[in-house]
């Protein structure tokens, strides 16, 4: 009988070390799930495809970028810790919408068809296509595309735009995993002209001269654009983040990120009209 209860007793002893042990893994899983008492902790897994600048890009194993700036402000405003992880353009819209990742930053547009499957923020950029091509190029709009080779990254909407000119299924679009490839066919002649986003195409002229590339504007054409943060369809952070990003617009903040990174004021009153 003693026997008997000296075992009961140890067994129970073990039984309540384990529970607590439980505990404390449980304690402090909440604390990086919700952020217990300050929401500080918390870590979004933040996506992106870093072959974009200057929006994003790689920088030896840095990812830097207008967007990067942006996203770490307004996740900083709305009390979120980040982890920026490149992954790839198509890669980054399966995670999301598998939830695998809490957002995506990525010079996203925000269009009709992937708001059915996505969530996206308030607009924080505007954009439109614009056509790069060689010096001395005959192509000087949109319609002088037709019967030429058009290289876009897969999936954008630069993609779009050049389907919209030589028709869905043209085998004179030529389509790749990131902008930089679709470039550097251009610059190999195995295309006339890449579609892509103003900025991009801009900076990238701009940035190397020695390219001998420049950059044709048709309005007529190429729609206006906003970039937008994409969530998760039913995101709980959509509405912090919209909240936040209105906050970096009001307190200086975006108008600094933007100044460092284009050198200009942003139109934030334009931007704002759009919500
Ligand atoms: N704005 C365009 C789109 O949403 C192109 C974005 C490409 N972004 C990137 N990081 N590669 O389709």
């Amino acid at each position: 009988m003693k026997r008997l209860s000296f075992l009961m007793v140890a067994m129970l002893v073990s039984i309540s070390l384990i529970l607590s042990a439980c505990g404390t893994k449980e304690a402090s899983k909440d604390e990086k799930s919700d952020g217990g008492a300050s929401k500080e902790t918390k870590t979004l897994r933040v996506v992106t495809d870093a072959a974009y600048a200057p929006f994003e890009s790689m920088k030896g194993d840095q990812i830097v970028g207008f967007d990067v700036d942006f996203v770490n402000a307004v996740a900083k405003e709305a009390g979120y810790k980040i982890d920026l992880v490149h992954v790839g353009w198509d890669p980054l819209f399966v995670e999301i919408q598998d939830k695998r990742a809490d957002l995506a930053v990525s010079a996203i547009t925000i269009d009709k068809a992937r708001k059915e499957t996505y969530d996206f923020s308030v607009p924080y950029f505007l954009s439109t296509n614009k056509i790069l091509v060689p010096k001395g190029s005959s192509i000087k709009s949109a319609a002088d595309l037709k019967g030429k080779v058009i290289a876009v990254q897969n999936g954008t909407t630069g993609q779009a735009a050049a389907e919209g000119i030589l028709g869905k299924n043209s085998k004179d679009i030529k389509k790749f995993e990131n902008n930089n490839l679709a470039i550097m066919e251009l610059k190999n002649k195995g295309a006339d002209a890449v579609v892509a986003d103003n900025t991009v195409v801009e900076e990238y002229a701009k940035n190397n001269p020695k390219d001998k590339l420049v950059v044709i504007e048709d309005k007529d054409s190429f729609a206006q654009e906003y970039y937008g943060l994409m969530f998760p369809k039913g995101s709980e952070l959509k509405v912090k983040f919209d909240e936040a990003i209105n906050k970096v617009f009001d307190n200086g903040t975006y108008a600094k990120i933007y100044q460092d990174n284009f050198g200009t004021e942003p139109d934030i009153e334009n931007l704002k009209a759009q919500q």
